[in-house]
């Protein structure tokens, strides 16, 4: 008697709930408190002697301060750490005034191990620590992440925190763009922060702003997100105009170079200023190795999608200045390649390998183009990087932390680098169906027409 009635009852409890269980979804607010939060770490100068610290309270602090020591196992170093005043501003988010608070701590020694935490004397974050750069031509680590933009609490901290726990010594992360989906909307970049926790407060971020980090002003003009350049500390050694937002630095023998693809896309203005700096730092950049990262690819890897006045300026600049890779975000899947004819040996790049990834949930239909040697539809992934001396590894990972894509770049004397592909050798096939939503949504003509260019590509990829 008791199981039938479990039986009659179970439909009408469960079924009624499931739709609003699966698609409400109630955005959490983040005010800000007297107590630290959205504590992040930054590059302000030299990397190998100074490290700069953002953070946000509400807008009752003053005197925010950062308290630093050489690290410690024991618990005894807080008295005599060293108190750096920070610079404070209060803005208004959502019609609330809060403070955002920026301090660079100078006069480091180079490779070595700090201990910080921020506050005001009375309401103190916790210690973290990090570690400054060498001054020499150490190996160097990293993870870049294509755009994270929706669902960033629920679905994108399995991003940063799987790419936390593959690569927890990382130099720094990079994030090419569309971190968030509406510039100026708080409550997205508290999700971001809360995502990364404590991961932000110990491994510095570099971050390229992307078409979702503008917003239009009053005059209808597209404007960098307010949040942009109070929370985040980044180098000031750009172009007139795009401070904070395209840049470079220079880590253990490699320039890492940030360029603002959304500025340059919209104003011609400012594509040929920024291209004329990206060619200045270029011709005097005594590195080994140069990367660069920005939102919009210079090949699309979405189907419809082309960036071509970008392409045609930058694209030569690359190939000119021996770029040897570039990590971009914008389309919402996942592909890496070279810009080399079919048929040609892509043992040696006459370019830069280029990579197009993302990390949030929001999926795009593959383009599925020539210039591919490994792409993926609908996977959330993010990537590790490490360059030890000739030696660069690619490695890009699916959120739950299986190897999607490997090749190494080997640099001889004369700089020529050799692409060694190690894709074919990994477990996982390639992912190339389209999104469910998009198999439910295309018509049965751009179905067939998505199919035949899955065809092709299959085949070309028997003729590499
Ligand atoms: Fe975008």
């Amino acid at each position: 008697m008791r199981f039938r009635f479990r039986l009659l009852l179970y439909p009408f409890l469960i079924f009624p709930l499931m739709p609003s269980l699966l698609s409400a979804q109630t955005n959490k607010s983040y005010p800000a408190s007297r107590f630290p939060d959205r504590i992040i770490l930054g590059f302000k100068g030299d990397v190998s002697r100074s490290q700069a610290v953002n953070w946000r309270t509400d807008s009752t602090v003053s005197d925010a301060v950062v308290a630093i020591h050489e690290a410690d196992p024991s618990p005894d170093f807080p008295e005599n750490a060293r108190i750096v005043k920070a610079k404070t501003q209060q803005i208004l988010m959502d019609g609330k005034k809060v403070s955002y608070h920026e301090a660079v701590l100078t006069e480091l020694k180079p490779a070595s191990q700090y201990v910080y935490r921020v506050g005001n004397g009375t309401y103190w974050s916790e210690w973290f620590h990090f570690k400054t750069a060498s001054d020499k031509n150490e190996p160097v680590s990293f993870l870049y992440f294509g755009d994270a933009q929706n669902d960033i609490r629920s679905l994108w901290s399995r991003a940063i925190r799987g790419a936390f726990s593959t690569l927890p010594n990382a130099d720094f992360m990079i994030h090419a763009g569309d971190l968030i989906n509406r510039a100026n909307a708080d409550f997205e970049w508290g999700e971001w922060f809360e995502a990364g926790g404590w991961v932000n407060g110990m491994i510095p971020s570099l971050a390229a702003p992307g078409n979702h980090e503008y917003f239009k002003d009053e005059n209808q003009k597209g404007t960098l997100s307010r949040h942009w350049r109070p929370q985040f500390a980044l180098p000031e050694n750009g172009p007139e105009g795009l401070t904070e937002t395209a840049y470079y630095i220079d880590y253990q023998g490699i320039r890492f170079i940030s360029l603002n693809s959304q500025e340059a896309i919209l104003n011609s203005e400012v594509l040929e200023k920024q291209a004329a700096w990206f060619e200045k730092v270029s011709r005097e950049n005594p590195n080994r190795w140069t990367i660069i990262f920005h939102h919009h690819p210079i090949f699309s890897t979405a189907k419809g999608r082309d960036n071509d006045e970008w392409r045609e300026k930058m694209e030569p600049l690359y190939k000119k200045y021996h770029v040897d890779l570039v990590l971009q975000g914008h389309d919402h899947t996942y592909a890496r390649g070279i810009n080399m004819p079919l048929g040609q040996s892509r043992k040696k790049p006459d370019g830069p390998i280029y990579v197009v990834s993302v990390s949030g949930p929001k999926m795009y239909a593959l383009g599925l183009e020539n210039w591919m040697d490994r792409a993926a539809s609908n996977t959330q992934l993010y990537q590790t990087v490490h360059v030890d001396q000739n030696k660069l590894s690619f490695k890009a990972y699916t959120v739950n932390g299986e190897i999607y894509d490997a090749f190494d770049l080997v640099k001889d004397k004369s700089g020529q680098n050799s692409l060694v592909e190690l894709s074919g050798s990994l477990k996982m096939q390639e992912r190339l169906d389209l999104p469910d939503e998009l198999q439910k949504r295309f018509k049965e003509a751009e179905l067939k027409e998505y199919n035949e260019r899955f065809q092709k590509y299959k085949q070309r990829k028997a003729i590499k």
